[in-house]
């Protein structure tokens, strides 16, 4: 059955004539070289998979679905699952056969709260009609951490602050489209002013409980939002069995928060010997740092004091594995970060089983937010008062409150636990020029929207629940006069609909349903409270279970914007 014209099949004698090539797409051969030169001697291991594609992605621009192919054939994976795991990422362009490729240049222009009320449209609009869109790609773009400085946009993989159309011309006229990175704590600085000392002595003859008894005495809770004590997370993680990994979760992807940032891009090394005592507490094999692609300047810095640490030895190489999210934040949820680590799609998992028990590769795992670890390497170094001897109106601790929208200094404010509205809005310099406060979201768009009225509620854990909301990752945004409640919710429920992982229907056909109702002049409430009780009670996750809240408390205490 064979034939040198190729006019009969040659891969079976069955009748009729046999197919040319085996079932399937064929693998290229020279997409097949380009990946694994791409590759070179890393380890062909599946959980790699996000960082493979983000190799092709950085050099060719795009992923061909002949790049994807040849990337399955040499990780030994289905088709299917590199094409599903490529999709579903937002940082990822995936590019068909016939298809145009996207230009060289991707312009990603912020699109949540605290943007939108600084022009973001305008600026995307103006952006639109200004450039050539053969040569420059304008997309809109989930929040980036940097809402301080609104409105923002990503040029490459450089931020530009209060960004203007000419701000951008003028970095695509300088080619500047790199990351810059500004002056942080060196390791050779942080090592001189006593740092790492505690890690070592701890790791000669330190004995783990007392320093999870440290940290249960200075009240430290998880601030990445849910608020679990963090020294209580270590024995769960410790009772099983190893071995046992820990993940960071630099995910930071709640609108309104930057405060892993601010700390990432000052002191790194407090975040990372935190993170080495949290390690060394439940006896990690590894360290996995999951961080996000919207920080590039973050995951130089981390890169390059991680080798740092490896040349003299704190830690072997590759104890430290940081790893590169690709655009989503629900891998900020701690079961999809571990589904992103091992290489997959970001799907939240069914629990039980917790991640304590049954984490990355199905190990025992430690997660914890990255300003947790900063405040585990504070208290072991400077003892539980630090936290503990902060009292303010009835509450005990200090948080770092990421605050933006009409205020006169946006930034990171670090101030007492029990801290209310009224004390937030005053550190930061007040209300802006000619606004009057309104309502303020307290703590990401999770935690919807409260009146200016609601002034005197200490903005911390516990504390916002009877009132339906909470403080979550404290990213308060303040709206003024100048702002409709109705749109801030608007912009939240849009946020949730994108950023939907799409795995249950309630949070899927719920948040797109939701958005489409609530573009209505007059709102139907009573649907909206029928679609608000669905999705809280049969979400998987905490999108879904949330994404509600800034639903009911715009009917709630806004009737006059939506009746
Ligand atoms: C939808 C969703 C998004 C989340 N995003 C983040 C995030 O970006 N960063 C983070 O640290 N925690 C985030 N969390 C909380 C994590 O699931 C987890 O509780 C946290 O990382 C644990 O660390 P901690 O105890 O130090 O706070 C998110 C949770 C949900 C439900
Ligand atoms: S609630 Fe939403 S984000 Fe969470 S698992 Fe369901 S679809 Fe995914
Ligand atoms: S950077 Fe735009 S809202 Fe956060």
């Amino acid at each position: 059955m064979d034939s040198a014209d190729g006019e009969i099949g040659v891969w079976k004698s069955a009748p009729g004539k046999g197919r040319k090539t085996p079932k399937g797409r064929q693998v290229d051969d020279a997409a097949l070289a380009d990946v694994q030169a791409l590759l070179g001697a890393r380890p062909r291991r599946r959980d790699l998979l996000i960082e493979f594609l983000h190799l092709i992605q950085d050099r060719y621009g795009h992923l061909s679905l002949t790049h994807l192919s040849a990337l399955a054939q040499e990780l030994r994976l289905a088709q299917s699952e590199v094409y599903e795991v490529a999709t579903f990422y937002a940082h990822f362009d995936v590019v068909k056969e016939g298809e145009t490729p996207p230009p060289a240049l991707t312009i990603r222009v912020c699109d949540s709260l605290s943007c939108e009320l600084a022009g973001a449209e305008s600026l995307k609009n103006a952006l639109e009609a200004g450039l050539d869109s053969a040569e420059v790609r304008v997309v809109r773009a989930p929040c980036m951490g940097r809402c301080d400085t609104a409105p923002v946009l990503e040029i490459g993989h450089n931020h530009i602050d209060h960004a203007t159309p000419e701000k951008v011309q003028a970095a695509i006229a300088a080619d500047d489209t790199h990351p810059h990175i500004p002056d942080y704590q060196s390791f050779e600085a942080y090592r001189a002013s006593g740092g790492y000392a505690e890690l070592e002595s701890l790791r000669i003859h330190g004995d783990w409980e007392a320093v999870q008894d440290k940290i249960e005495q200075s009240g430290l809770r998880g601030l990445g939002g849910a608020g679990f004590p963090s020294g209580r997370k270590w024995g769960f993680v410790r009772a099983s069995e190893g071995p046992r990994y820990l993940a960071v979760n630099g995910d930071e992807g709640e609108p309104g928060t930057f405060k892993d940032r601010y700390y990432l891009e000052r002191t790194p090394h407090l975040f990372l010997e935190g993170m080495l005592i949290a390690a060394w507490a439940v006896d990690a094999d590894c360290c996995f740092i999951y961080m996000r692609d919207e920080y590039p300047v973050v995951l130089k810095i981390l890169a390059d004091e991680i080798a740092k640490m490896e040349a003299v030895g704190i830690v072997t190489p590759g104890y430290i594995d940081l790893r590169r999210g690709a655009g989503a934040y629900i891998c900020g949820e701690e079961s999809a970060m571990i589904e992103s680590i091992e290489g997959k799609r970001g799907l939240p998992r069914h629990r039980p089983p917790y991640v304590a028990q049954v984490g990355i590769f199905g190990r025992p795992t430690l997660v914890h937010n990255v300003e947790t670890l900063y405040w585990i390497a504070r208290v072991c170094r400077e003892g539980p008062e630090i936290l503990s001897s902060v009292e303010k109106n009835g509450r005990i601790g200090l948080r770092s409150y990421s605050v933006s929208g009409r205020v006169a200094k946006p930034g990171v404010y670090l101030l007492p636990s029990g801290s209310t509205i009224t004390d937030i809005i005053k550190a930061a310099g007040g209300m802006a020029d000619g606004h009057q406060f309104k309502a303020y979201q307290p703590g990401g768009p999770s935690s919807g929207l409260l009146p200016a009225r609601i002034n005197d509620v200490p903005l911390d854990f516990d504390t916002l629940q009877p009132l339906g909301s909470f403080i979550g990752s404290a990213a308060v945004v303040v709206l003024s006069d100048a702002d409709r409640v109705r749109d801030a919710a608007l912009n939240m429920l849009r946020f949730f609909e994108d950023e939907s992982c799409g795995q249950c229907t309630p949070c899927r056909t719920g948040c797109g349903k939701a958005v489409m109702l609530m573009q209505e002049d007059k709102w139907n409430q009573p649907l909206l409270d029928d679609l608000c009780d669905v999705m809280q009670d049969a979400s998987i996750c905490g999108l879904g279970q949330a994404a509600p809240n800034p639903i009911r408390l715009t009917m709630k205490h806004f009737p006059e914007e939506i009746s």
